[in-house]
């Protein structure tokens, strides 16, 4: 696996990639690996001739109150995992590169509307931030394929807008969320779960299945206000066992906007902190006729 810094660097690899005839897929990360960004990779790998991830933990997608300056890493480890899977090339960007100059006299890219909802909503700066550095990042890497994991279900679409608005010919992929045996979303966060913690945080995917069973006992939402019904259950439910909901909501695949009466292809989204950890999971509901 070869190890680059600069974006010349990065570029020559990828031409050279290319005249290879090889297709080129890009997974962009913030290091410190887990199962979930490696199954992001082996999908890489299966859908593209030559694979490039990146490691670089972005500023701008952390607010104030955030946890940048403790944000765990592990570069070594990272790499042998990724050198194993047959990863061929890792973009490792100083902050010089992804930002060379004042970060608040930087170009932002904005989706507004699906990027004010939720996360959005209680971390107004973070999808900027996201938006912002994967956009750099694809034009610095110029891939065929991105891959994302569905976990962060908000964040993949509003990638998936960013590249539809502004054009990109890239490809975006979404893969599966990894799960530990009991069901909690594997995720960086994690790491911040005390033993206690980490025995309840599989609730949250619990109680979203709770959620979609409700859901299916009707061919479509009935109203607004048996949702929020549902939503408000959830997020009492949650509280007893020691969350703090953020946002528990039913939600439309297309747009993330709440569920209207008649809807039938939803999404519950969730966010709640525990302990030290701010949580987000989500889980598609299709409804159908019965
Ligand atoms: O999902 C992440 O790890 C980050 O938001 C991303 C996409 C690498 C951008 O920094």
């Amino acid at each position: 696996m070869n190890k680059v810094q600069r974006v010349s660097s990065l570029r020559a690899a990828v031409q050279a990639a290319r005249k290879d005839k090889k297709t080129v897929s890009f997974v962009p990360t913030m290091g410190n690996l887990h199962e979930g960004h490696l199954e992001l990779v082996r999908v890489a790998k299966r859908r593209a001739e030559f694979v490039v991830v990146s490691i670089y933990v972005n500023p701008t997608q952390f607010g104030k109150n955030e946890d940048l300056n403790n944000y765990p890493s592990t570069p070594e480890e990272d790499a042998r995992m990724l050198a194993e899977l047959g990863v061929d090339l890792l973009f490792l960007p100083e902050q010089e590169t992804m930002y060379p100059g004042a970060l608040d006299e930087q170009t932002v890219v904005y989706v507004p509307k699906i990027g004010d909802l939720y996360c959005g909503k209680d971390r107004p700066e973070h999808f900027y931030g996201v938006t912002t550095v994967v956009s750099r990042l694809f034009n610095m890497v110029q891939p065929d394929i991105a891959l994302f994991g569905n976990k962060d279900y908000q964040q993949i679409s509003i990638i998936r807008r960013m590249v539809e608005d502004l054009a990109y010919p890239i490809q975006i992929v979404g893969v599966d969320t990894i799960r530990s045996e009991e069901g909690l979303a594997l995720s960086s966060r994690n790491g911040y779960l005390n033993a206690k913690e980490l025995s309840i945080a599989p609730a949250l995917q619990q109680q979203l299945q709770a959620m979609a069973s409700l859901l299916k006992e009707k061919s479509a939402v009935s109203s607004k206000s048996a949702v929020k019904v549902i939503e408000d259950d959830a997020k009492a439910k949650l509280k007893k066992l020691g969350f703090t909901p953020q946002y528990v909501s039913i939600s439309r695949q297309s747009d993330l906007k709440p569920a209207k009466k008649g809807d039938k292809k939803l999404v519950i989204l969730a966010a709640a902190q525990l302990g030290k950890a701010r949580l987000i999971d989500n889980l598609e509901v299709e409804l159908i006729d019965i």
